[in-house]
């Protein structure tokens, strides 16, 4: 098994270096550069940091250039690049075609999938490797290895929704940023981040869909949060997403905005504040379960716990023992 994921990451590897090779060599290599370039404004070197590439049209670019034996052809298979046809078991055809690649690597640097964005409005916008034995979406946060290269001191690291997140603010010279994989951010991820360090900052688009995500992302660190560890939440302006807004506002004022971003207590009770459907003392009540039941999923040893309920008592005008006594029984959160 060992060594069938070790082939496998070899051809994951080939593919990488062939979809680089074809900026440089294919025919069609202008369409994708000035799509980089001029569309999005990437510099060749960011582009070089992060490994972007082409994948050409055409339904067997990879096949032929990296499984040339039926042995690795079954190795690109099972590493998501190939696809089975379906009326002849045994053939295959290429999974990315006519695609900026990115790829994605684990915190050793080793790529493990790709994410492949169409050049127009073709549908899927990105297509995402599938799981295979060596990519877990649920694990894994593009840019990790990246921001770990590239960060003198990582001690803070910023959650966007996308590839082009990244890679635009690291142009920038933010280059603390990841982004989730096409999932949202679950307690998983956290763990991981919080391995390696003390603040994160979720920063997700300025849309209905980022901002649902934000609260999910709530959801997902209460049961995994620590005293010493601190989650963020930087809410963009309408229509923005951290591609568009550092563009626009430049890295200073990007930074700015992080540094008034909203602290966990102040999502939380907003959140929970934005649940009530009732006026009055009812409201109230509404308001104060909602928020219980949040806070009921962090650690009970936690000192941010405690806090929250002290919190939560002080505007209630509630002891904590009662609210303690009063809380629902915590719902099943997203994590
Ligand atoms: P650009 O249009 O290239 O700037 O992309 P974006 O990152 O701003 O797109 P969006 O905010 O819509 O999506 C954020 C992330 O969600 C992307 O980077 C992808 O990881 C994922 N995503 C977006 N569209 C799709 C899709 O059609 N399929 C899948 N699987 N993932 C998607
Ligand atoms: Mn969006
Ligand atoms: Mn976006
Ligand atoms: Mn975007
Ligand atoms: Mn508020």
């Amino acid at each position: 098994r060992y060594e069938q994921n070790a082939e496998l990451l070899n051809r994951l590897s080939e593919c990488a270096t062939y979809f680089q090779r074809q900026l440089i060599e294919h025919p069609h290599k202008e369409k994708a550069k000035s799509y980089l370039a001029k569309d999005r404004g990437l510099s060749g070197q960011i582009a070089k940091v992060y490994g972007l590439g082409f994948a050409p049209p055409g339904w067997d670019n990879v096949l032929k250039a990296v499984g040339k034996r039926a042995e690795l052809q079954e190795q690109l298979l099972h590493g998501g690049m190939l696809i089975e046809k379906k009326e002849n078991a045994g053939q295959y055809y290429d999974r990315f075609r006519d695609r900026i690649m990115f790829p994605i690597r684990d915190t050793r640097g080793r790529v493990i999938a790709f994410g492949g964005r169409a050049f127009g409005d073709e549908k899927p916008k990105y297509l995402n490797s599938p799981e295979t034995p060596v990519f877990h979406k649920n694990l894994e946060l593009y840019g990790l290895y990246e921001a770990k290269q590239n960060t003198t001191t990582l001690d803070h690291i910023l959650v966007v929704e996308g590839y082009m997140d990244v890679i635009v603010l690291a142009q920038h010279g933010v280059t603390n940023s990841v982004a989730t994989l096409g999932t949202s951010i679950n307690s998983q991820h956290f763990k991981k981040l919080f391995k390696l360090v003390d603040k994160v900052t979720l920063c997700f688009d300025g849309d209905k869909a980022g901002r649902a995500a934000a609260i999910r992302g709530l959801e997902a660190t209460l049961p995994v949060i620590q005293d010493g560890k601190q989650v963020r939440f930087l809410f963009l302006p309408d229509g923005e997403d951290p591609d568009s807004l550092i563009r626009k506002i430049g890295k200073d004022a990007f930074l700015e905005l992080l540094d008034d971003s909203s602290s966990l207590a102040h999502v939380l009770f907003d959140h929970a504040r934005s649940l009530v459907t009732l006026g009055d003392e009812e409201g109230e009540a509404q308001f104060t379960q909602h928020a219980m039941s949040l806070i009921q999923n962090i650690p009970k040893e936690s000192t941010l716990r405690s806090l929250l309920v002290k919190q939560l008592a002080d505007q209630s005008g509630l002891s904590s023992e009662t609210l303690t006594a009063n809380a629902p029984t915590p719902k099943p959160l997203y994590n």
